[in-house]
């Protein structure tokens, strides 16, 4: 059974002493809950303060982002092997990333590729806009950014790949997919295009979550769907209650299941 993972984004959020409090009041409530992988993923400055003090817990740190070089004139950017210490995760290619700061299928590849080299595990954000879900382009789309995302890997690496469907629409706007939907997208594009590049095993085995305007309302019946294993949380994850009370209906539902 894969198991579930709740990863907040907080995206350009919390200064350091506020990103200390937050990783401070979640590894109080949620450290043992141990069904469910518990990732927090703060801006790049906050993430020595939050890896050392989270070291010793059982919540696991992510960045946001990274550059595919692993060091050179690049100025501004952040690599893998300077992340290698402070973070096991790094989310990739957010649709934030592709829209203001022209992130392709081709960076996020490269991108993802070197992650995986250095040892980190990627996140990679996949999701339509709502010009493209009303023309009923979402399954083409999608399934290409997936396809594109994951050249020039394995099945075997399938088990340290993330991905994370978020439907640019439902992010940050309080408009989340229904759970079904979400299910439907997850499972019949995303699995379905692993398992067209690398095979029914790669695709039985990858995590594949969702995200956009997920809550503490709206997360039970997410986490019930057979392709969801999990979710990239944005607002929710700002606020220890909401972010807290995810993780705990996520390891009630695996629990029962
Ligand atoms: P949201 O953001 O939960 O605030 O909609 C999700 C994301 O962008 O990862």
């Amino acid at each position: 059974m894969r198991k579930p993972m709740m990863a907040g984004n907080w995206k350009m959020n919390k200064t350091i002493n506020e990103a200390v409090d937050l990783a401070r009041a979640i590894r109080e409530q949620v450290n043992d809950v141990d069904n469910v992988d518990r990732v927090v993923c703060p801006p790049f400055i906050d993430l020595p303060m939050v890896s050392s003090e989270l070291m010793g817990s059982n919540i696991a740190v992510g960045a946001q982002n990274m550059h595919w070089e692993a060091s050179g004139a690049f100025t501004g950017e952040i690599s893998a092997p300077m992340l290698k210490n402070l973070a096991t995760y790094v989310i990739l290619g957010h649709s934030e990333r592709r829209q203001f700061f022209c992130e392709s299928d081709e960076t996020v590849n490269k991108k993802a590729l070197a992650a995986l080299a250095a040892g980190l595990t990627p996140i990679i954000c996949v999701g339509e806009s709502l010009a493209q879900n009303e023309a009923g382009e979402t399954q083409a789309f999608v399934s290409g950014q997936v396809k594109a995302a994951l050249a020039g890997f394995t099945a075997e690496q399938m088990a340290d790949i993330v991905i994370a469907y978020e439907p640019i629409w439902a992010i940050g706007t309080g408009k989340a997919a229904t759970a079904q939907q979400a299910n439907d997208i997850c499972g019949g594009v995303v699995r379905q295009s692993v398992g067209e590049l690398l095979g029914d095993e790669a695709a039985a085995t990858i995590r594949i979550l969702y995200g956009g305007s997920t809550n503490d309302k709206n997360i039970r019946e997410i986490m019930e769907q057979p392709d969801i294993d999990g979710a990239l949380i944005g607002g929710a994850a700002l606020k220890v209650e909401s972010y807290a009370s995810m993780v705990q209906q996520t390891s009630e539902v695996y629990a029962a299941a």
